[in-house]
């Protein structure tokens, strides 16, 4: 059974600029956002090993690693590279719809 999903108005497209990243707050959750060439990801901006900020970290291609310890983490899966215990971080539908970034919050995977 699949549910509808409920797109929740974030913040403008322009404010992701091409490869940029964004934080921002919505209903209780801390969201990071990256804008590679022409997909946009968001992901729990809180490192599941132990609760870093991800906005900030390392990006290389789709992969972010955590400034604090190193974990490197999938954009998409929010999975974990490498041997990781089954770490991932929590990632959310995202689209683009009228100039504008949505996510839906109970969508989140993870
Ligand atoms: S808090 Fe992210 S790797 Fe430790």
């Amino acid at each position: 059974m699949s549910t509808a999903q409920a797109w929740t108005d974030l913040l403008a497209e322009h404010d992701l600029t091409e490869r940029g990243r964004c934080f921002a707050r919505l209903d209780g959750h801390e969201i990071a956002l990256f804008r590679i060439e022409d997909a946009v990801h968001a992901i729990a901006d809180s490192c599941p090993h132990a609760g870093a900020s991800l906005a900030r970290g390392a990006l290389k291609g789709t992969t972010i690693q955590c400034p604090a310890h190193g974990l490197r983490f999938d954009l998409a899966s929010g999975c974990i590279h490498g041997a990781g215990g089954g770490l991932a971080v929590r990632t959310y539908p995202v689209r683009i719809h009228a100039g504008r970034v949505e996510v839906d919050l109970g969508g989140a995977v993870n």
